[in-house]
């Protein structure tokens, strides 16, 4: 088994189900004696998370959003992210930069070639001689904004995304799908309109081919 640090993210539209599928992987890491790190973005430190106060409930315009997306995601990787990876730890990450390319950039229509240049200046980490971290895993759960819209229906107070149109869930969609075919082999796609236990399966099985988890059952 793998015991260098790993760094996994999580992403797809509001309502595709990610945080139950989250929580079982933290369990199946540490079930192996790996320390799990669960985070998430916007959020993960203090003022990261201040920051996921202000961005998911004040109006602002699409830069605004974008910039303030990647200052708490600098203090989270700064803060969180890298000590935990130097510890070796499984991070576990709810949403990470792929959300930003597909909210602020596919959804809201904001410059990918802006967002492009601010991944760059964040995610250069010094400890990795200034080379960008980026994910060793992201798992993207594709559920059609349909299905979506109606699991999210009447669920809880909508925040400043969960409120859009249904077209802007399309656009953020198919951001997920530009992002994946600019970098296929970090991405495992999971078609998630399908029951739970399924999409469980599905994911714990792309963990367990690359050697990260074990194979259930074999000891
Ligand atoms: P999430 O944590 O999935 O919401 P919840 O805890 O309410 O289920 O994500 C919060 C929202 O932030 C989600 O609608 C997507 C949005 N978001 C962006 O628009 N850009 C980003 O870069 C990130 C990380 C999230």
């Amino acid at each position: 088994m793998q015991t260098a640090g790993l760094f996994i993210t999580f992403e797809g539209i509001d309502g595709a189900g990610k945080s139950t599928h989250i929580a079982a992987l933290a369990e199946a890491f540490r079930a192996q004696g790996r320390e799990v790190t669960l985070t998430r973005e916007p959020g993960g430190t203090p003022l990261a998370e201040k920051l996921r106060e202000l961005v998911l409930n004040d109006p602002m315009d699409p830069l605004c959003e974008a910039l303030l997306m990647f200052a708490a995601r600098r203090d989270h990787l700064q803060q969180v992210i890298e000590p935990a990876l130097a510890r070796r730890e499984v991070v576990l990450c709810d949403r990470f930069t792929d959300a930003t390319f597909a909210y602020q950039g596919a959804g809201r229509g904001f410059d990918l070639a802006v967002l492009g240049q601010l991944e760059r200046w964040v995610q250069a980490m010094p400890a990795q001689d200034g080379r960008l971290r980026q994910p060793d895993l992201t798992v993207w759960f594709d559920l059609p904004p349909a299905v979506a819209a109606d699991r999210l229906a009447g669920a809880r107070l909508p925040d400043r995304f969960e409120s859009q149109p249904q077209a802007f869930f399309e656009r953020v969609a198919a951001g997920y799908g530009d992002r994946l075919r600019q970098d296929p082999a970090r991405f495992v796609r999971v078609p998630s309109d399908q029951p739970r236990e399924a999409v469980w399966r599905a994911v714990r099985l792309s963990f367990e081919q690359r050697g990260w988890l074990q194979v259930e059952g074999v000891r």
